[in-house]
């Protein structure tokens, strides 16, 4: 209960008055007035469209929320679905939304349908790349010291598993990524996996590095994955053009789908040289009972068993909603909107860890905290009083405030009065 005297402390700043979180969550509604600043009348209607943005909502780094036509997809397939799961009629019309999703997809993303492979997750990309070659003793993988806990374990596995070597590259902000990479290259190094934007400093990689990257690492045969869960909808991305092999993303962070959608992109010309480890049914063009099979030649072949058709047509439905506003203008808010917190945050004498250089900076924006301040503490202080959904990071005086369109100004100034006050007022 020490929290309820936080927050009478800084009711009397935030003017938010005290109610309990039971009773908070049946008032959502009323809460949408004191965050809408936007004079812009398509952001208006996007947060009317959006739930969740009734709170202060500054997590979609970790989990995005999605508008209400995205629900209703899942819902409406899913009852039509269930209405006759085996009517050819109602099957062919649940078996078309895979196809139309990968074409949507690679035509959004800068690849061709038969590059992509729907996934329930972008760990399950990451585990496709991480399993594409076979790993011998020694071998060299490389990754950053700003990775998720889903491109670090799947190495620790391999590396327990098969005695493979993890070099943590520095992808800190500012520093120079293609070096790295260039000089920690051995004879042994089979594969890069880094992020496009690192969950935890949100710094991005450029499109020019990761060509520089890619014609390091082709020259030598090493393959080349991007963690690109923090990718699309966060800051451009086009696959073609970075030039990666392989590319792992969600539909549940900034493309706003449905939870439990991804996709994995894989080169079409690297496709044979990708070992196949977790397989099954739909994965094959031809097989008999003798031992023979053939995969389908597409990245299709990533796919396997019953699936969740429903959810798929949400991601579909996500990316058409995103289409509708237009993903360039998406990209462009978010980024005057990081510009805003980086001199709202900065001149209240605060500084900021994520980068604020074009190129660098994305809308995983992060803050550094006063020394007094714990990144976890404030975060749950917010999320308890405040309605405001942020996100601690690795550095303990870190704070993610990630910023997608949907957040406004006003938003952004609040939660930095209500953050500043936790810190300055109190030490927490
Ligand atoms: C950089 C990065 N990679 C991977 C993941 C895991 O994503 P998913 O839950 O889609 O597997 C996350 C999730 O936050 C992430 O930020």
């Amino acid at each position: 209960m020490t929290k309820l005297s936080r927050r009478n402390f800084i009711k009397g700043y935030t003017l938010i008055p005290f109610i309990s979180p039971a009773i908070a969550m049946a008032r959502l509604s009323d809460y949408s007035s004191l965050n809408v600043d936007s004079k812009e009348a398509w952001v208006r209607k996007a947060r009317r469209e959006i739930p969740a943005s009734q709170d202060s909502f500054f997590q979609t780094a970790g989990i995005g929320p999605s508008p209400k036509s995205v629900m209703n997809m899942v819902n409406k397939k899913l009852h039509f679905q269930n209405k006759g799961p085996v009517h050819p009629k109602i099957s062919k019309v649940m078996s078309a939304i895979e196809g139309g999703l990968r074409n949507k997809l690679g035509k959004t993303f800068g690849a061709e349908a038969n590059e992509v492979a729907l996934t329930h997750s972008t760990s399950e990309g990451i585990n496709i790349a991480s399993w594409a070659i076979n790993w011998n003793k020694g071998d060299e993988v490389m990754i950053t010291n700003q990775e998720h806990p889903a491109n670090t374990i799947p190495w620790y596995s391999i590396s327990t598993r098969f005695g493979i070597k993890i070099k943590r590259l520095n992808f800190d902000v500012n520093t120079d990524i293609v070096n790295e990479i260039e000089k920690n290259i051995t004879k042994k190094t089979r594969m890069v996996s880094i992020p496009h934007v690192s969950r935890n400093n949100g710094r991005a990689l450029t499109v020019n590095e990761s060509k520089l990257i890619a014609g390091i690492l082709k020259k030598r045969n090493i393959r080349y994955h991007l963690d690109g869960a923090q990718g699309p909808l966060c800051i451009p991305f086009n696959f073609h053009e970075l030039e990666c092999d392989y590319y792992s993303t969600c539909g549940h962070k900034w493309i706003l789908g449905p939870k439990g959608t991804g996709a994995f992109f894989c080169r079409k010309d690297i496709l044979d040289q990708t070992r196949l480890t977790w397989t099954g049914s739909h994965s094959h063009s031809s097989m008999d009972q003798l031992g023979n099979y053939t995969l389908l030649p597409e990245a299709r072949r990533f796919e396997f068993g019953t699936r969740a058709l429903a959810t798929f047509a949400g991601f579909d439905e996500a990316i058409n909603w995103n289409n509708s506003i237009g993903i360039n203008k998406i990209l462009k808010r978010i980024d005057q909107l990081v510009v805003f917190a980086i001199e709202d945050w900065t001149n209240r004498g605060f500084k900021v860890s994520s980068p604020t250089s074009i190129g660098q900076r994305s809308g995983v924006f992060v803050i550094q905290l006063p020394k007094n301040c714990n990144g976890w503490k404030i975060y749950e202080a917010l999320q308890l009083n405040d309605f405001t959904f942020t996100s601690p990071v690795d550095a303990p005086n870190d704070l993610r405030v990630a910023i997608h369109f949907f957040n406004t100004r006003n938003e952004i100034k609040n939660t930095f009065d209500l953050i500043s006050n936790y810190c300055v007022r109190e030490s927490f």
